[in-house]
């Protein structure tokens, strides 16, 4: 998840049980022109194994180049977004989820990067683009043909940006229409949720998405639940705490202080979902600009929640 989901929030998540995460999505036409911002989304880091860089855009040759480009950073596969329904990625590039107006370039691109990669290409699309447009089945079969390794689908159109209902049908249709694994996604925000859509559409793998904000004990509860049926209670308020003290930690490391600090608000602010005084920490998570204000919040949130 772009502006979300770096590489501090997705090695928690692993910790936590994730079978693997894909890196934010990543302009190939920003990597193909070298600028330093794009190249970064690219880097691989051991400890993320098996880790997927994600590319968007919509030229067949300049996705193709990109793609050659990540490949040599050592990712585990290549990740073609076909689901990002920002303006700037859908509308002005003609990338992400406007491709599923296009299936027969979406096609081409995959075509393209299955070519010039020796490592795995997969696709991550939506439900369609509107009501009128719900072209998942058509475009998975395409995309499959055109050599794509695996295919994730978020059960909503691009209209519907991330308003529910999440179409469980759609993934159904796709999972039954195509050989390659298929990773279904929307809404999987608990175990129950999980379960109930690998009953419902079949699908190989579930993907999590804003579930793990704030709480990436939430893989451990999935697997907890699909292997043994057990529904694990969330962690004591003091394991959550340093978890999110041990993100924001990684985050320092790898980003420097001043960003770090700005970006950590919003996962703080997760982090306190539910707890009383919510609102109090929430707002206090928007003045942090240091270590010491993140200390003083978890101080805070310990003193609002003791048992
Ligand atoms: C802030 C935000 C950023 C996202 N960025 C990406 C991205 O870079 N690549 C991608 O494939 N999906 C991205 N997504 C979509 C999610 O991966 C996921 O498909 C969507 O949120 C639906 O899953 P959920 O209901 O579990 O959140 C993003 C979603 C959000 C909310």
């Amino acid at each position: 998840m772009a502006g979300v989901a770096d590489r501090a929030m997705r090695e928690v998540c692993r910790e936590h049980g994730a079978a693997y995460a894909v890196g934010e999505l990543a302009s190939a036409k920003g990597i193909s022109l070298h600028d330093k911002k794009s190249a970064a989304y690219l880097e691989v880091n051991d400890s993320e194994r098996p880790y997927g860089s994600q590319l968007f855009g919509c030229e067949p040759d300049i996705m193709a180049e990109a793609a050659k480009m990540a490949e040599a950073q050592g990712p585990d596969f290549i990740d073609i977004n076909m689901g990002c329904p920002a303006p700037k990625v859908a509308v002005s590039s003609g990338g992400g989820s406007a491709l599923m107006k296009d299936p027969d370039l979406a096609a081409r691109i995959v075509e393209a990067v299955v070519k010039v990669v020796k490592v795995p290409v997969t696709v991550k699309m939506r439900a369609g683009w509107d009501d009128t447009l719900k072209n998942a089945v058509e475009l998975a079969r395409l995309v499959e043909s055109a050599g794509a390794a695996a295919i994730t689908v978020h059960g909503r159109t691009r209209v519907q940006m991330y308003a529910p209902p999440v179409d469980i049908d759609i993934i159904r249709r796709v999972k039954q229409a195509v050989k390659v694994p298929v990773i279904a996604n929307g809404d999987v925000d608990s175990p129950k949720a999980a379960a109930k859509m690998y009953e419902e559409t079949g699908c190989d793998f579930v993907m999590v998405g804003r579930g793990a904000m704030g709480q990436p004990w939430i893989f451990s509860q999935i697997n907890a639940y699909l292997e043994h049926e057990v529904i694990l209670p969330d962690p004591p308020l003091e394991k959550k705490m340093l978890t999110l003290i041990d993100q924001v930690n990684r985050m320092e490391q790898y980003k420097g202080t001043k960003i770090a600090m700005m970006e950590a608000r919003k996962h703080v602010a997760w982090y306190m979902k539910g707890l009383n005084g919510a609102a109090e920490l929430r707002r206090m998570a928007g003045c942090i600009r240091s270590q010491d204000d993140i200390i003083e919040i978890v101080k805070k949130a310990m003193e609002l929640n003791k048992v």
